[in-house]
This record gives structure tokens, sequence and C-alpha cells, in this order.
């Protein structure tokens, strides 16, 4: 295990060159550099032109900053370069503002509320599989992604809409088409600096479109919910109702922003580890096969979860170990402070990358194998606190973990259940590191089991 010593100044990564810092490896191979200058210490300075940005290799480190030490920590460029995009939700906000939206939005991630949701969940998944035939070959990224979105929006935002689950499906899409755009916006804005990266050579007007393009469907859908004040349990209706952690109810700005926050959060994500994991069961017929039987042996009624389906919950805890999405995200110093020995000024940027942790040699075991039963070998308690963080950890960790791995259960449900999903011939799936990472292009060829 790597440790620091007290008084040590975080070493520059190498590659370093005038005027633009590491960006140059980071236009190009972004995740391999972040990979390669792991071993440069447990935390690495780099340059993204010349702003100093402090990465955070080691396990203690991204422990300390997130969980021990967090308080000390703001979420940094990231999160100011997405604010003016998707407003001062839940991601974006900070401190006490953050604290009152946590608690506001918390009924709506409890266990029992999440598993209330698990009946339209499937429907929207079954409804979607069921449209597919024999031989058929699915752009299967685009049709997750719209999936996703649209059991987002059904379940979160408006359990019943009166023009029906078509409409959810068409605003699921054009959601999930704005904020792909939108999402790239923010990483551009992150990593060069600010007249690039407002260039509209770069694209920025068309980041800006899609941001306005996704407020208006945000706005219209908290007009909507406004105007039928009946309690329907969904997260709108949380969000308007004063409870103890949200005492005056939120203004119709507030829910607009809370909802592009839980979109931004809570959509691309989910749909990117779960295009991994189909990606994994078209390479692996002897994992599918056992996700088959083990969703076949669940009745209807019960609900997918850990207890309930275990293989294919390991299986989505490796892909989210090998093939974790967030390969970037930050945090800044509110104050000087002193990590793992290393003393950051106030101000200070920092990186963690789940990602790039979670393929290190020190913690797992030959790292790039996708081996879902390494979790029986070693479980994650074994592991040192933060090696592992998927979801992340402490005051920031993600208010949507439980939601995301139902979702994830009910749609590779109803695929494996009917469809063996296969690779096509001569398309070579290559991993691009966008604001997540996630597969270039996934068509897959879906044919049903013999004997079915
Ligand atoms: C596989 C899917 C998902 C992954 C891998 C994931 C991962 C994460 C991570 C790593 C963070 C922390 C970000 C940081 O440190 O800055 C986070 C925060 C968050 N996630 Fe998720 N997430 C997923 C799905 C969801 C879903 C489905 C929702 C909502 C429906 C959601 C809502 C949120 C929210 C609101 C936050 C911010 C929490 C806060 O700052 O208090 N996420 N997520």
């Amino acid at each position: 295990m790597r440790s620091i010593s007290a008084s040590t100044t975080a070493p520059v990564a190498r590659g370093w060159v005038p005027l633009l810092g590491h960006l140059p490896q980071l236009a190009v191979k972004r995740v391999e550099f972040l990979q390669s200058i792991r071993a440069q210490g447990g935390i690495v300075r780099i340059f993204l032109g010349n702003r100093p940005v402090f990465v955070l290799n080691s396990p203690e480190a991204v422990h300390e900053v997130l969980l021990t030490q967090s308080r000390k920590f703001g979420k940094g460029l990231l999160f100011d370069v997405a604010r003016p995009f998707i407003g001062n939700g839940i991601i974006t906000s900070e401190h006490d503002v953050h604290l009152r939206q946590r608690r506001a939005l918390q009924p709506a991630f409890r266990r029992d509320t999440i598993a209330g949701g698990v009946a339209t969940m499937t429907g929207i998944a079954e409804e979607q599989v069921s449209s597919w035939r024999p031989g058929e070959v699915i752009a299967m990224d685009v049709v997750l992604r719209r999936t996703v979105t649209a059991m987002l929006v059904a379940t979160l935002f408006s359990t019943e809409r009166p023009d029906g689950a078509r409409a959810v499906a068409e605003l699921g899409e054009r959601v999930a088409e704005h904020l792909n755009t939108v999402m790239r916006g923010v990483l551009v804005g992150t990593l060069l600096p600010a007249p690039l990266a407002s260039s509209p050579a770069l694209g920025h007007r068309r980041y800006l479109a899609a941001a306005t393009a996704l407020r208006e469907l945000a706005d219209a859908a908290v007009r909507q919910a406004r105007q039928d004040p009946a309690d329907r349990g969904d997260l709108l209706s949380i969000m308007f109702t004063a409870t103890p952690g949200n005492p005056r109810g939120m203004t119709d700005v507030e829910a607009r922003d809370e909802l592009l926050s839980l979109l931004m959060a809570g959509a691309e994500t989910t749909a990117t580890t779960l295009a991994w994991a189909l990606h994994e069961i078209g390479r692996r017929p002897e994992l599918t096969e056992r996700i088959k039987a083990e969703c076949d042996a669940l009745p209807a009624d019960v609900p997918p979860g850990a207890a309930t389906l275990p293989f294919t919950e390991r299986f989505l805890r490796e892909v989210l170990r090998l093939h974790q999405p967030s390969w970037l995200l930050m945090r800044r110093a509110l104050g000087p402070v002193r990590v793992c020995g290393v003393d950051l000024p106030q101000g200070a940027e920092l990186i963690y990358s789940a990602l790039t942790m979670h393929r290190d040699p020190a913690h797992y075991p030959d790292p790039l194998r996708f081996h879902p039963d390494r979790w029986l070998d070693r479980p994650e308690k074994d592991l040192p606190p933060g090696a592992y963080v998927p979801f992340a950890l402490g005051n920031r960790r993600c208010i949507g973990d439980h939601f995301a791995m139902t979702e994830m259960l009910v749609v590779l449900r109803a695929i494996v259940s009917r469809w063996r999903p296969r690779p096509v011939a001569g398309h070579q799936v290559r991993p691009v590191a966008h604001a997540l990472i996630r597969p270039n292009a996934l068509p897959m060829r879906v044919s049903p089991w013999p004997g079915d």
C-alpha cells in the first residue's frame, strides 16, 4: 500500500510542457494518463494549462477528502462549470443549501419508496424488450439510455402522466439527448481555459442550447405538477410539500434545479453502467447463463435485489469496478488543509478517479479481468477504505445508489430472461472518455434462448 510521510509535497506528473501543462495527455489518452501517474505517489500534481490540480491516487487520500475531512472541501471546478448549465440543485450546491436539499429529497430514495416504483420500472423495461424481434440488431447503448431516462422520469417525476407511457418515453429520449450534449460541455469547460472553452468552434452554443432545452422541459414538468396539487407520492410532490427537512416546500425554480440535478446525476451514469454490463454479457455466455438461471428462478412478483439475485448483483458490482463510468470527479479545498501528510493551499483543486482506483493491482489482483466472483474471494469490507468508491463516500455520496442498483437489476432481468444479446461481428467496442467513460457504440444482435 502506498503511504506518504508527513510534510511531503505532491510530485508533478511526468510529461508537463510549458503553457499547456498536461493538457496534451488529457486531450488524447486521458484515462491512460491518470492511470499512469498512480505510480508516482498517493497525491500527484498535474496542470490544466497553468492551473495546478492535485490528483488523489491512494485510497487513504480519497477516504480523507470524501469522508473524514469532507467538511473542509467544496465540490470544485467541475461543478462551477456545471452550475450555469443546470442550476444550483443537489449536485452543484454547497454547505447549508446542500444539506437542506439532501434532507428534502431523502424520502424519495428510501428503500420502501423505491420498492414501490419497481412495477413502473419493470413495465417500461418489459415494453422495450418485447418490441425486439429475433435476430434484430439493437443499438443497445441508445436503447438503454432511452429506457433508463424514461424510468427515472416516470418513477421519480410523474408516476401517472395523463398522456401515458409513450409520452414518458419520448420525454426520456429528448432529455437523454440534451443531457448528453450538456455533459460534454461541462467536461470541455473543466479541462480547457475559459476563453477556449466558450469558443463557438468548440460547440459552446450547442451546449448552451441543449441546457436551455433541458430547462424548458423541466420547467414544464414543474408547472404541470403545480397545477395538479394532489400528492402523487412522486418526487415533485415530495419537493412541494413542507416537511421538517424542507420547512417551506420548494419554489418552482428550486424544484426545476433539483430535477436537472437528478437527471444529470442519475440518467447517463446508470445507462452507461448498463451498457458496459451488456457488453460483458455479450462477451461471456457462461455468465449470462448464470444470470438467466437466477432470474428465471425468481418469481415475477418478487422485486430484484442483492438478496434475491445475488450473482446478478455481484456481476453489477464488478461492472461498477472495471467499468466505473466516473473517471473524473473533483473537490476544492475551502482553506489550507493537510491530506495524508501533503499540505494543500486554500482553493486547491482536487481530482479523484474511481475508475483508475478500481483498476489498481494493489487492491484488485489481475485488475483488468472481469471476474464477478472476486467479490466472494475478497468482499468490499476487506478492501482498504476508499479503494472501492463507485458511488463515492461521505456527505456527497450518491443519494441514488439503491435506486440505481434496483433499476439496473430490473433492466438486466427483463433483457436476459428473454434474450441472448451477442456482439455484432466486425464492430469493435472502444471506451470513450467524455464526461463519463462509455462504449463508442454498442450494436448487439438479440436471439431468443433455445427452448423459449
Ligand atoms: C450506476 C449509476 C450511478 C453511479 C455510478 C453514480 C455515482 C455517483 C457518484 C460517484 C456520486 C458522487 C459525485 C461526487 O463525488 O462528486 C454521485 C452523486 C449523486 N448521485 Fe449518483 N450515481 C448513479 C446513479 C444515480 C441515480 C439513479 C440517481 C438519482 C436518481 C443519482 C443521484 C445522485 C445525486 C443527487 C448525487 C449528488 C449527491 C449529493 O451531492 O448529495 N445517482 N453519484
